[in-house]
């Protein structure tokens, strides 16, 4: 149930693993794509997979909840769980498919839950099925939370570091395991509450780990330290890990900023506060606005200036813009009266950003042409393996800011740069 990211990567991991799958969301348009084989976002691989199973009849595509829901044994919920204005988590959609459960199911069922939920949500969803049970018809909630990353969520699934269930009844556990088996990957079973809270707390330590290392080159900058080579020794000390320890202009997509407040929402829920979570989300909201500052004071002031923005995604190999650290970036420099050509592969610039002084400019050439500045905002292979010397040369004037720590500092300068960056010296 949701086509979305993770219910559409989930269907096709299954109908891979030889099981037979409906995938069920209520938007007809969206159903018609996918049964024609055209996925709704950018994501390597998955196309591919989409393209080889619809034309199998294994995995088929349906807006219907009653026929969807009475011809399958085992129903993921994957539907979003978006923020609402206080932070908490929106589980209206959750309520819904529950309530079609209720309603629709015909024989004994296993529900399992991939949607990130804040604790205490699969008793909720237990209820919510139960008040809309017409007959009383035996059914278990599962936790199965999701950990695959947009942009490699191909790899992500058919290769989880862990896989977790939880759940308090042994048959639950027994038959959402067998459906993993072909992977055989490291099992967790924990109780429902615990399966939700791990889902949490991962989001919330890596988005810690990126706050740390981005807070850290704030200090490193004013001292003139290289970050990633802080970064890099810190991480080989196995205890630290190398991962996630990439500075930068922070942290965006639909899944840290999010989960991070609703977590913190919980917490406060509970008079538990969780205060250095609440730092880490600080960080992040002012990282991108601190290092913008840099290239302002080089240029005395955006006002006039032409600016390049490279990457309106929140992370290279998507097309999601949710929460992208690029579009603040950009309304930041629109306030400040600038003129923005932004590019970006496959990303478009969101309606609500619309200004006459900005320009989605198809090649980054264009985007770059008469550009006092250039400011990379999303690591793409195009912009890392991009002929520098050529296009510096359309450019008005010659700053550069990495906001990803991605390009080669000797290599821009010795080709006439102004390269500013996170802290990479
Ligand atoms: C994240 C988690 O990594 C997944 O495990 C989880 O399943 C997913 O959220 C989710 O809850 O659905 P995702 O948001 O797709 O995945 O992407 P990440 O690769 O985690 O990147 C998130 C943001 O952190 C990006 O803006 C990226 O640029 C930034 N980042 C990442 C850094 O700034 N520095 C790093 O070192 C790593």
């Amino acid at each position: 149930m949701g086509m979305g990211y993770v219910g559409i990567t989930t269907a096709l991991l299954f109908a891979e693993l030889g099981w037979k799958v409906t995938g069920l969301d209520p938007d007809h348009n969206k159903i018609k794509s996918l049964k024609q084989g055209i996925l709704p976002f950018h994501e390597p691989g998955v196309d591919d997979l989409l393209s080889r199973h619809v034309n199998l009849d294994n995995l088929t595509f349906s807006a219907d909840p009653q026929h969807s829901i009475i011809n399958n044994q085992i129903i993921f919920i994957c539907v979003g769980t978006p923020s609402q204005y206080d932070g908490s988590a929106n589980l209206s959609y959750i309520k819904q498919a529950a309530t079609w459960i209720g309603t629709y199911m015909e024989q004994e069922s296993c529900i399992v839950t991939k949607s990130t939920v804040p604790i205490g949500t699969n008793k909720r969803i237990v209820q919510w099925i139960k008040v809309a049970q017409v007959n009383s018809i035996p059914y278990d909630v599962v936790s199965n939370p999701e950990f695959l990353r947009e942009g490699s969520a191909l790899r992500d699934s058919l290769e989880p570091d862990r896989i977790v269930i939880g759940s308090n009844s042994e048959h639950s556990v027994n038959l959402v395991s067998s459906l993993y088996v072909k992977l055989n990957r490291p099992i967790i079973v924990t109780k429902p509450e615990t399966a939700e809270m791990i889902k949490y707390a991962s989001n919330a330590f890596l988005a810690t780990k990126i706050s740390f290392i981005n807070e850290l080159a704030r200090l490193c900058d004013l001292v003139e330290i290289n970050i990633t080579d802080v970064a890099k020794a810190m991480g080989m000390d196995h205890r630290i890990g190398p991962h996630f320890l990439n500075a930068g202009i922070g942290y965006g997509g639909s899944c840290f900023p999010k989960d991070v407040n609703a977590l913190l929402y919980t917490a406060n829920d509970y008079a538990s506060p969780l205060s250095l979570l609440k730092k880490v989300a600080e960080i992040n909201n002012t990282q991108s606005l601190f290092f913008l500052e840099r290239l302002e004071q080089q240029l005395s002031g955006f006002e006039n200036k032409t600016i390049a923005v490279l990457g309106i995604a929140f992370k290279p190999n998507t097309d999601d813009i949710r929460e992208s650290p690029s579009l603040k970036i950009i309304a930041h420099l629109l306030r400040k009266q600038a003129t923005v050509q932004a590019h970006d592969p496959v990303a478009r610039l969101p309606g609500d950003l619309s200004s006459d002084r900005l320009i989605q400019c198809s090649t980054m050439e264009d985007a770059l042409e008469q550009a006092d500045a250039v400011i990379l905002c999303t690591e793409w292979d195009e912009y890392l393996n991009a002929n520098w010397e050529k296009f510096r040369a359309n450019m008005r004037d010659k700053y550069f800011l990495d906001g990803r720590n991605a390009l080669d500092r000797e290599l821009l300068t010795n080709i006439g740069f102004h390269y500013l960056s996170i802290s990479n010296y």
